[in-house]
Order: C-alpha cells, then sequence, then structure tokens
C-alpha cells in the first residue's frame, strides 16, 4: 500500500510563492511513490474562524462537531506526512492556518480524552520575508519552533517533527522562473521529502 502524504497550506495568491513551493514538494513527493492529496485552504471554502459548534464540550466524552471539521479530519487521519506550508505573518500562521489546527485539530479527535492525531510525521514549512539575521534577531526561529514543534506537533503526539524556515522570500519577487535561486529553493524543499524515508 502506498504511504500517503497530506499538504495543509495556505496562501490567499495562487500564483505565491508557497504555492510554487507546495507545487515542487507534491511532485517529490509522488516521485518517490507516495499518495499525494492537498488541503488548499483559501480556495477551498475553508471558514477560519471557530464558532460555537466546533468550540469542545470540556466536560463531556462526546463531541458533536459540524460535519465539516469530520470530514476534514477524515482527511488527514492515517496520514504518514502531514506537510503545512505557509506564509510568516507576524511572526505566527495567517489566520485560516491557525483556524484549521483550531477546527479540525480538535479535542478529543487530535489531542485530549486520550486521543492523538493518527499522524507519523509533520513537517511545517514556513516562509518568511525577513532575512535569517533579522528573524533571528528577536528569537522569532525558536519561538515558531516552540509552536510548530512543542506547542501542536507534540501535545498531538507526533514525535517525528520538523520546522523549515526559509528566509528572505521577497528576493524571489524579482526572480525569473528557473532561475538559480529558484533551482536551489526548489531543490531544498524537495529535499524534506527526500528526507522522510532516510
Ligand atoms: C500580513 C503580513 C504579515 C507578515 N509578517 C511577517 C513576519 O512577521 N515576518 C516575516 O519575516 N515576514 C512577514 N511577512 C512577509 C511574508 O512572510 C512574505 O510576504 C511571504 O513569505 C512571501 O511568500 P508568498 O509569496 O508565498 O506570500 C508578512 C506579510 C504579510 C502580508
Amino acid at each position: 500500500m502506498k504511504k500517503k502524504m497530506y499538504f495543509v497550506w495556505a496562501n490567499p495568491k495562487k500564483e505565491s510563492l508557497t504555492a510554487k513551493i507546495v507545487n515542487s514538494m507534491k511532485k517529490q513527493g509522488l516521485e518517490n511513490g507516495y499518495e499525494v492529496s492537498e488541503l488548499d485552504l483559501y480556495r477551498s471554502g475553508f471558514e477560519g474562524s471557530l464558532e460555537v459548534m466546533d468550540h469542545p464540550v470540556w466536560d463531556s466524552k462526546e463531541q458533536n462537531y459540524s460535519q465539516k471539521v469530520y470530514d476534514l479530519f477524515d482527511e488527514v487521519k492515517g496520514s504518514d506526512t502531514v506537510v503545512f506550508v505557509f506564509p510568516i505573518w507576524w511572526y505566527s500562521f495567517p489566520a485560516i492556518l491557525k483556524g484549521y489546527i483550531d477546527r479540525v485539530w480538535n479535542y478529543g479527535l487530535a489531542y485530549g480524552n486520550g486521543s492523538k492525531i493518527p499522524v507519523e510525521k509533520v513537517r511545517w514549512v514556513a516562509l518568511a520575508g525577513d532575512t535569517e539575521q533579522s528573524f533571528k534577531k528577536r528569537d522569532n526561529d525558536k519561538y515558531l519552533e516552540h509552536f510548530t514543534i512543542n506547542s501542536i506537533s507534540s501535545y498531538c503526539g507526533i514525535t517525528d517533527a520538523k520546522l523549515e524556515i526559509i528566509y528572505d522570500t521577497l528576493i524571489f519577487d524579482k526572480e525569473p522562473a528557473g532561475s538559480e535561486a529558484y533551482k536551489t529553493l526548489f531543490k531544498r524543499v524537495n529535499t524534506i521529502i527526500d528526507d522522510l524515508d532516510k
């Protein structure tokens, strides 16, 4: 049976660098024999705000979330690898991605009440407009690492979790497709996929 790779990504622009990275990594996943699927949060009609209907009832073993939550949880569960790709906004997630975690990696499904998310590995690929030096000046790399790896992945029971921060993304606005900078970038992100099976 093929291993499953599930991409969850967030960018309002269809032609964004985020989208290009997702495409490259998806292709690499397919080449490496994975069954690849994706949740393009912006173009799938996902509502990023947790409302009352998806708020956990903490003292109940039974939850009654909206069908959308169960459908999206069914999509992610059983994945060998989940890959999140997103631009860093205010040193964190775009709100729609935070909303995905709030609503879908929910109590009693992904954590809590004896649950852990049935996913083997998670990779977080975060795009920063800042240079590495500027980003690290206030320890924002450590902050994002803590948030993605400890606060979310480990909390939901995933021990094989890694974050890759791509710095200085704004240079790609001026780069032609196929340039050395793009080739180096795609090689780097595709290595994340290759390394899954090492
Ligand atoms: C609302 C907003 C907030 C941003 N905040 C940050 C930030 O905190 N740190 C950073 O390095 N870049 C920040 N950026 C720059 C984005 O990370 C950058 O635009 C993105 O990496 C470019 O990739 P894209 O073309 O896929 O959107 C921000 C951009 C926006 C629109």
